[in-house]
């Protein structure tokens, strides 16, 4: 009897041309999994093209809910922007696709787990390790394996008739609900700019005239509604992504350090993903202490590390969340963001948990806060700082 593999698949270039490696190199049955976490892309048609390329049998599954309530959420209460930037789309999809890969692999008892991840990138960090923290099977990743590159990967994809639609062609591109990658080709040069056609989300020209305000509301620290419309979390996200897109919102170009030491050029559309995270923190502010919040952007900034770095399942990642979570029983309230020609800020918020007092704050008559205690304060304060300065001074 033939060995079987199971592999994670996308209907792209990769993971196309592994299916054939699979079944031309190793001589194995191939049985596809496909993760639905909001690519858009057409499931029917990704299964069509997995049985057309011979596969034994194919798996769709939709994890968007899933997605969004145990991936999305938690960077949301992270305020998770990688190297301040990336809001780690990709990076919080794959430990879900590997998981559901691997619970494929015990039903269907297969001889062996397969990726289509390049041995260059993020992608095949996250999906090994998750891989291995759920199964002891041996891992093929015939990209990886063969060091194949992308123009290699096209010529065969040519001669076994796979078909590339043109877009990636041009591009590699990963998308999800919460934010759309888009990489090589003409992107390699950090210097040159991406081109319009690179965008898809995000509008470039014939912006509207007039500014558009959105309202996010959130519930410890998960939003809910949108401009006064609770909806369900999977439509928030469309939602946000398409009105802050029309306004110009939600493009990202940097440049990354990945796992492996490589310095790339990454360029991302990510509109609602910047908007609520903006909000979110901004809300924070309102409602933490000063001590809560310079210690949450370390927190912060550790979950995003441990996130985008493929240890999803590392117990320091356990132990964060807990104490994001517990940070977040105050977020509540409501933040409102002006969109203008490509440019977004917060322009006001409201919680019932604020810490902000406006008789404590006014410049007006009457403020609560008596002035005349803060010359003792600053003297207190700076006492060491000034110390230090009259020593200096002296010698
Ligand atoms: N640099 C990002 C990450 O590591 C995005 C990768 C996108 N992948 C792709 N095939 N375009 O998460």
């Amino acid at each position: 009897m033939k060995q079987k593999a199971v592999l994670a698949f996308s209907g792209g270039l990769d993971t196309s041309v592994v299916i054939k490696y699979l079944q031309e190199k190793h001589n194995m049955d191939v049985i596809t999994v496909t993760v639905d976490v909001g690519e858009g892309s057409d499931q029917k048609k990704i299964a069509a093209k997995a049985k057309k390329l011979g596969v034994l049998r194919h798996y769709n599954i939709d994890a968007k809910l899933e997605f969004v309530q145990k991936f999305i959420h938690p960077a949301i209460k992270a305020n998770a922007l990688y190297q301040k930037k990336y809001c780690l789309a990709t990076a919080l999809a794959r430990p879900l696709i590997a998981q559901k890969v691997v619970d494929i692999a015990k039903k269907e008892k297969v001889d062996a787990l397969a990726h289509g991840c390049t041995g260059k990138g993020n992608d095949q960090v996250r999906f090994d390790i998750t891989l291995r923290s759920g199964s002891n099977l041996p891992i093929i990743a015939p990209i990886r394996d063969l060091n194949l590159d992308r123009t290699t990967e096209l010529a065969f994809a040519e001669r076994h008739g796979i078909s590339i639609d043109s877009v990636s062609k041009k591009f590699s591109i990963d998308q999800n609900l919460w934010g759309r990658a888009i990489e090589g080709g003409h992107l390699e040069d950090p210097y040159s700019e991406p081109p319009d056609d690179a965008f898809i989300w995000v509008k470039t020209k014939n912006l509207p005239d007039k500014p558009r305000y959105l309202e996010i509301e959130f519930e410890n620290g998960v939003p809910v509604a949108v401009d006064k419309k609770r909806m369900n979390p999977i439509k928030l996200i469309e939602y946000t992504n398409k009105v802050a897109g029309d306004y110009g919102v939600g493009i990202i170009d940097h440049i990354e350090d990945r796992v492996v030491g490589i310095k790339s050029r990454e360029v991302y559309e990510t509109p609602a993903a910047l908007c609520i995270i903006e909000a979110h923190a901004d809300l924070e502010k309102m409602v933490h202490t000063k001590h809560e919040t310079k210690f949450k952007e370390m927190v912060d900034s550790e979950w995003a590390f441990l996130a985008y770095s493929g240890l999803w399942q590392d117990p320091l990642k356990r132990d964060l969340d807990k104490f994001i979570d517990e940070s977040q029983k105050t977020v509540t309230g409501t933040v409102r963001l002006k969109l203008y020609k490509g440019a977004f800020r917060v322009v006001g918020r409201k919680s019932k948990y604020s810490l902000y007092s406006h008789d404590i704050a006014t410049y007006g008559k009457g403020s609560a806060f008596d002035q005349r205690k803060a010359t003792g304060f600053v003297e207190l304060w700076g006492l060491q700082t000034t110390e230090a300065n009259k020593l200096l001074n002296k010698r």
